[in-house]
């Protein structure tokens, strides 16, 4: 799996010119040492030929950058529901593959990019960039080093909101065979992955959910979860695309040591029984780390810029910088194919269990 020329950056094309795209393109251009951004492709050729103008870069079709053996990494920026057919065709060409959330719509297609995985020896991964924000490295650490004990509950909170005509701007949108699900999928995956990533795996899920506020899609825009984790752990979902105006996603840690609560991208309490209690309202992951001498900014990452100016786009750029060392070291990334089909396993028992009111084991 490793790469032959250590030093030369990975060549990489980007399938799907829709509004990721940009935040990729950029993530992709700001590591030069480490990516080379060779080539945009949308069936839209169009939306490809803006963006190629807009950022001098090249428009190819999916068939000649298969083709094209100097391509080493394709990034695919499409609908959910055809991730993993294309990413397929990509590591059958020889290309290791890194997919956007979700991994695909159903597990059987995850499966089946599993074992593509497996047969090609290529890389995969799923962006799940917030794992990449630093508060949740340092929540990741705290964990780690055992400084919260065992952990008791979890409370993830996703009151978004998105409106009408967001649904209506594109043909798959809410849609169940290529959106994949609604609020829990599209909008939800990525706490839900944190929370797998931290609190570990869950035993049973017991849900409910409605379409209450949007029109015209197919999936729920209104869910809620109690969770059992293997640990013991207890746990409790809101996600929604119906709370008007929308508000930060939050996602609480309770144990038997100590608590952490994540508003948005920031760590706003870290509480470890025996230590100052640090953060509070406005508090940043930067102050909380100083305050609990956390190692992650010290650490190799030194040219990364404070997290007092971390921003939009920073953490898919951090995913593309570990995706990149992996693809060189051989090495596992932070962000597995098995976690991504983990965090679509999870969304999917909950919405067996909100059909058949009934409690689903994983
Ligand atoms: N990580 C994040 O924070 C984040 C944010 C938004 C979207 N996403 C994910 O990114 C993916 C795309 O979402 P979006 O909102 O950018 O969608 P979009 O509809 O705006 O863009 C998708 C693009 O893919 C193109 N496309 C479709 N099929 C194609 C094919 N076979 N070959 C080439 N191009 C094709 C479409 O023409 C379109 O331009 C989704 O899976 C979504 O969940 C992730």
């Amino acid at each position: 799996m490793s790469h032959s020329i250590s030093d030369s950056p990975i060549r990489f094309a980007l399938i799907g010119c829709g509004s990721i795209a940009k935040t990729q393109i950029k993530a992709l251009l700001a590591i030069p040492s480490e990516v080379k951004l060779v080539c945009l492709c949308d069936t839209q050729e169009e939306r490809a030929q803006a963006l190629a103008e807009e950022f001098g870069l090249e428009v190819a079709s999916f068939e000649s950058i298969c083709a094209d053996s100097s391509i080493e990494a394709v990034t695919f920026c499409t609908p959910t529901g055809v991730h993993a057919s294309l990413a397929i065709r990509a590591l059958e060409a020889g290309k290791h593959v890194i997919v956007e959330k979700p991994m695909d719509v159903s597990l059987e297609a995850c499966q089946r990019l599993m074992e593509a995985v497996d047969e090609s020896g290529k890389l995969c991964s799923v962006i799940s960039q917030h794992r990449f924000d630093p508060a949740s490295g340092i929540v990741r650490e705290a964990l780690d080093a055992g400084k919260l004990g065992q952990l008791l509950y979890t409370e993830v909170r996703i009151p978004w909101y998105r409106t009408q005509e967001y649904y209506d701007s594109e043909d798959w949108r809410g849609t169940w065979a290529i959106d994949g699900g609604g609020a829990l999928t599209n909008q939800g995956i990525h706490t839900v992955d944190l929370m797998l990533w931290f609190v570990g795996p869950v035993k049973r899920v017991y849900a409910r959910m409605a379409t209450v506020a949007h029109e015209r899609i197919e999936v729920e825009d209104l869910i809620t979860v109690q969770v059992e984790f293997e640990s013991g752990a207890m746990g409790s979902l809101l996600a929604s695309t119906a709370m008007y105006p929308g508000y930060p996603v939050s996602l609480g840690l309770y144990g038997s040591a100590g608590s952490a609560l994540i508003e948005g991208d920031e760590l706003k309490t870290l509480a470890i029984q025996g230590s100052d209690t640090v953060g509070g309202a406005g508090a940043n992951a930067h102050a909380l780390q100083v305050a609990t001498g956390g190692t992650r900014s010290a650490s190799a990452e030194a040219d990364k810029p404070s997290d007092d100016k971390w921003q939009w786009g920073d953490a898919h750029r951090e995913q593309f910088r570990d995706f990149v060392s992996c693809i060189r070291s051989g090495n596992a990334p932070v962000v597995t194919a098995q976690d991504g089909l983990s965090a679509v396993s999870f969304i999917k028992a909950c919405y067996q269990s909100a059909q058949t009111d009934a409690w689903v084991s994983l």
